[in-house]
């Protein structure tokens, strides 16, 4: 089939882009490089150098004839969409409406789209399947859920079948380091380790010690970015398959701490990361890990490489590369 990976030169996009390229089909990635890096596009994918708010540029390209769309052009920092919500509104909100109407103005059938964890807020139960409560404690993990919704409309009024792919944390890299762009700026854990590692920071901060959890620190659900990309490919199978719209939680089921992480990170690089506790911020959640029992019932989506180990490891190998290579 004919893909168009909308943000297909950011860190998840780049391995769902070569998620499907190694299943047969044929890709286009549309990516204004805001974030996104030419280093993450590949010599047998087309790329298109646009922005989601070119609503002309969109509709362009969609008539090429591409038969499904994945989604993931967004800002993410959950704590800058408090600060600057407006940015958010326009880029992940009016960005997505272009899509949608560009995709049924162009007559596309599908679509897939990276939702968030974040439509869900503070856990009222663990692990988190899909009938938990959506109450987003942020602006972004509300633009998340009103694109969510956007979708049931368009679904039903304009046939457009979609998946809705709520991640939970997007770790690890490609397992044969073929993505070896690194994440810009990041606010997420990992890579910020890696850094620590890599020497490229100080040391790490720890927004609290004294939760309610074994070692103090805070609790994640981690999915390894390849299980995150196989996602993508079984969504759409499952779409063509059943002509049904889906909406799933995409985990690793694990449940790792702050600490944890760093403790493999000094095991697995050899590196005496630094690390310095400082408040707790405000949102946090002690704990919050996934149930994606939806998506193996579904699509027989399972993770497969989202231990501790192989994220860690995987992502270990990128940064060492790219370190070899600035020395
Ligand atoms: N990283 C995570 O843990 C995580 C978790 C949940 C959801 N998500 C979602 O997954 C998607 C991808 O995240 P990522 O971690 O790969 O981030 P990323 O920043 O690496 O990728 C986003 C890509 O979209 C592009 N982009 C942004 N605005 C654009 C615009 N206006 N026009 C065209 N391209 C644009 C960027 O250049 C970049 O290549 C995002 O929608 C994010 O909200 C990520």
């Amino acid at each position: 089939m004919r893909i168009l990976v909308i943000g297909g030169a950011g860190y998840i996009g780049a391995h769902v882009a070569r998620e499907f390229l190694d299943a047969g089909h044929s890709v286009t990635v549309y990516d204004n490089l805001s974030s996104g890096l030419v280093q993450n596009i590949f010599a047998d994918e087309e790329f298109i150098e646009g922005d989601i708010m070119d609503f002309i540029g969109l509709i362009d390209v969609m008539r090429q004839g591409f038969d499904a769309i994945v989604h993931l052009a967004a800002f993410k920092a959950a704590g800058e969409s408090m600060l600057r919500p407006e940015k958010y509104a326009v880029n992940n909100m009016s960005g997505t409406i272009n899509i949608l109407n560009a995709a049924a103005e162009s007559g596309i059938k599908y679509l897939i789209f990276s939702s968030s964890a974040a439509v869900y807020g503070e856990p009222e139960y663990l692990p988190i399947d899909e009938k938990h409560p959506v109450n987003p404690a942020n602006f972004y993990g509300f633009t998340k859920l009103e694109i969510e919704r956007f979708f049931g409309w368009y679904d039903k009024l304009k046939g457009l079948r979609y998946a809705a792919l709520r991640y939970f944390n997007a770790a690890g890299y490609d397992l044969n380091q073929r993505v070896t762009g690194l994440e810009q700026n990041p606010a997420n854990l990992l890579p910020i380790v890696m850094e620590a590692a890599c020497g490229m920071r100080e040391d790490v901060c720890v927004f609290g010690d004294d939760y309610d959890t074994p070692d103090g620190s805070g609790v994640r659900d981690y999915v390894h970015v390849t299980d995150l990309a196989r996602g993508h490919t079984a969504a759409l199978d499952t779409l063509v398959r059943t002509g049904s719209s889906l909406t799933v939680n995409l985990g690793g089921g694990n449940g790792i701490s702050v600490l944890e992480m760093i403790e493999s990170a000094r095991r697995i690089t050899g590196k005496d990361i630094k690390y310095r506790v400082t408040e707790r911020r405000p949102g946090d959640p002690a704990k919050m890990t996934a149930s994606s029992e939806k998506a193996r019932e579904l699509m027989g989506w399972k993770a497969l490489y989202s231990d501790m180990e192989t994220i860690v490891s995987s992502s270990w190998k990128v940064y060492k590369l790219s370190k070899q290579r600035a020395e």
